[in-house]
């Protein structure tokens, strides 16, 4: 079926953290949300109805994650990105963010250092500090026109005794679909190194044409053996609100350290509206994400475009993948609280501030594109206006 993502859909009163948490977070009314990720777009059509079906039917006790589920999973990432993986690599976590955070209480002790590669998503660095491990980064290169890894300074840090690293790949707020070379080099550091890798994939579907994602597992035995991925059907197909990530480990002795971490506060059962809806997306969601690729590119031009042709002084970092975009304002020359309050003030959107990404971030804001052209052209008319001093 044909999709139409030009469809306005009132978000307003639906517990909404984007729309109607606004005034609360930015305190300041009437912004246009264009921040945190989730798309203002309906889910697939297959989704939708395998919700309606478990609603109906109207039992909503304990769950298992069933075997069908599992080889949904399976085959999607087969067939997406040919990495072959078994359903025992497959661990059930309430979110990302969340694992992330298991992730580091299950490999890691008080006080070892874990390495991030900023400016990176900022629940990164929460999941480090939170819980007690000292934060180490890894400064990405900005050198033309798109970020690098440097590894000179990966290897420095590492000698600090890092025992950890956790890679962004798509790169959130970036926006770079790391090559298989890029990654090797990074894994074998890592290997060398006895540093466990945390792949954060969760963007991985979501790829600007000509890009390719590697999952980082895939690239050999060895790197398998060395790390854990992270993924969900979330992002891609819009259900972040149904809490269900897929963490993928390889490494047995590796998955029972983390099950046993999850079987504490009793996190190892799924949510029924999650599985239901992911083992859908992974299905027969194909259909909508490709028509969903397509309208945001067409979105990501449009932006391009834009700012090209009437905000001259900012720059858009081209993203590789995900729908967040990072644009350099660092010609209009303000420091992070003053660019913070014209955005909020003057500007009147909702964006993610640069500097919560961590060192390198200061100067720029991120976008989220996933939304109509409309909301988009009326958040980016008011950017032009404030930076060019109109009303
Ligand atoms: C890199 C990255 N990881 C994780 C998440 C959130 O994952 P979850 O909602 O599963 O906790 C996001 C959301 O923006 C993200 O960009």
């Amino acid at each position: 079926m044909r999709y139409d993502f030009d469809q306005e859909i009132n978000r307003y009163n639906t517990a909404s953290l984007k729309w109607d948490d606004v005034e609360r977070q930015f305190g300041e009314k009437d912004l246009i949300p264009l921040w945190v990720a989730d798309m203002d777009f309906m889910s697939c059509m297959p989704v939708i109805e395998a919700l309606k079906k478990t609603m109906e039917h109207g039992i909503f006790g304990y769950p298992i994650q069933t075997e069908a589920y599992r080889e949904a999973v399976v085959n999607w990432m087969k067939k997406r990105f040919q990495w072959e993986i078994r359903p025992e690599w497959l661990h059930y976590s309430p979110g990302v963010v969340a694992a992330l955070s298991f992730l580091v209480q299950a490999f890691t002790q008080p006080g070892d250092k874990v390495l991030i590669q900023s400016p990176v998503y900022y629940p990164f660095s929460k999941a480090v500090t939170d819980n007690g491990r000292q934060l180490l980064h890894n400064p990405l290169k900005h050198e033309g026109e798109r970020y690098e890894m440097d590894f000179d300074d990966l290897r420095q840090k590492i000698a600090l005794g890092a025992k950890m690293l956790i890679l962004c790949s798509p790169h959130n707020p970036v926006g770079r679909v790391w090559t298989k070379e890029e990654l090797t080099e990074l894994g074998e550091i890592c290997i060398a190194n006895n540093v466990l890798v945390i792949a954060d994939e969760i963007h991985a579907d979501l790829l600007y044409p000509g890009y390719k994602h590697t999952p980082f597992a895939a690239i050999s035995e060895e790197f398998a053996q060395n790390c854990v991925v992270c993924t969900a059907a979330s992002k891609t197909f819009n259900l972040a609100g149904l809490q269900n990530a897929n963490i993928i480990i390889p490494n047995t002795i590796l998955g029972k350290m983390f099950r046993a971490v999850m079987d504490a506060p009793h996190l190892v059962r799924t949510n029924i509206f999650g599985a239901v809806a992911t083992e859908a997306a992974y299905r027969h969601g194909e259909e909508w994400l490709e028509q969903i690729l397509v309208y945001l590119h067409q979105n990501l031009q449009f932006l391009t475009h834009y700012i090209a042709n009437n905000i001259k002084q900012l720059k858009v970092v081209q993203p590789e993948g995900t729908y967040l975009v990072w644009i350099d304002c660092s010609a209009l020359g303000m420091n992070s609280k003053e660019l913070e309050q014209f955005m909020r003030k003057q500007a009147k959107v909702a964006i993610d501030d640069g500097y919560i990404f961590g060192p390198g971030g200061e100067g720029f804001i991120r976008i989220n594109i996933a939304c109509t052209r409309k909301t988009l052209a009326a958040g980016l008319r008011r950017l032009e206006n404030a930076v060019n001093g109109k009303k």
